[in-house]
Formats: structure tokens, C-alpha cells, sequence
């Protein structure tokens, strides 16, 4: 099974968009790698990306969250939290015993979780949020 961006997964947000495109595209090598029986391998590249990613993408959308008073903030931010632990759990057990084909399949099934009811569901709302609140400001702008 192969997952690439469409556009069902659109916030609709351009900044937001885009760095959803690259966590698909991670994941999409990840798959690719497991495919082939590199999964292994392919392990260390996507938790050094995530370490990264997590903090920047999170922090961005929380950002704005904060600075637009947006009334779903507190639990948003726990799915991030939440997200976090996660890849903590991952990281912690990477770095104790390596990485493994089962640490590749979990990896990939907390992933494409994230896929579908975070950034699919979650972080649409919060994209239909921003966007509308643009608006507002434009029209009142205007
Ligand atoms: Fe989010």
C-alpha cells in the first residue's frame, strides 16, 4: 500500500500543507523501504526527522492557535503531547535495542493513524478554523 498526499488531507492553510506534505513523504519512504525489506534502516532517518519535526510543526500550530484564541487549543495541544510520548516510547526503545522490522511496522501504524485522525480530521478543523478567521479579518478590512 502506498500513501501519498491528496487532497482530502488539505487544511486549506498553505504553511500547514506543506510540512503535512513532507511527514506523508517520510512516511511514504518508510513504506517503500519496508517494502524492500529496509525498514530497518529507514527507521533512524524518520526519528531524526520527527525529533525535529515534532517541535517546529507543533509549536508553529500552536502559535497560531494561541494568537487566534482558537476555543480547541487545549485539546489539540494534548494530541501533540500525546504524539510526543509516543515518539519518545519509539526513540527510548531505538535507542536501547536498535531498531527492528516489528519497531518499523509500529512505527508506521502510529503514523498512519496520525495521517487519518490527526492531520486529517484534527488539523482540518483547525486549518477551516484559520481560514475562516482570515476571512473575517479581510472582510472587515475591506
Ligand atoms: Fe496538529
Amino acid at each position: 500500500m502506498a500513501v501519498q498526499w491528496n487532497e482530502n488531507l488539505s487544511t486549506g492553510i498553505d504553511w500547514q500543507d506543506a510540512q503535512h506534505k513532507e511527514l506523508v513523504a517520510r512516511i511514504g519512504s518508510l513504506m517503500e523501504a519496508m517494502s524492500t525489506g529496509k525498514g530497518k534502516a529507514e527507521i533512524t532517518n524518520i526519528l531524526n526527522f520527527l525529533e525535529n519535526y515534532v517541535v517546529t510543526h507543533f509549536s508553529k500550530e500552536e502559535e497560531f492557535m494561541v494568537n487566534r484564541s482558537y476555543p480547541g487549543y487545549a485539546a489539540h495541544k494534548a494530541e501533540h503531547k500525546r504524539f510526543i510520548y509516543e515518539f519518545t516510547v519509539f526513540k527510548n526503545e531505538f535507542e536501547k535495542e536498535g531498531s527492528s522490522s516489528s519497531m518499523a511496522i509500529k512505527v508506521q501504524r502510529t503514523l498512519m493513524d496520525w495521517l487519518v485522525n490527526h492531520i486529517g480530521k484534527i488539523d482540518k478543523g483547525l486549518g477551516e478554523f484559520l481560514s475562516s478567521n482570515a476571512y473575517k479579518i479581510k472582510s472587515i478590512m475591506v
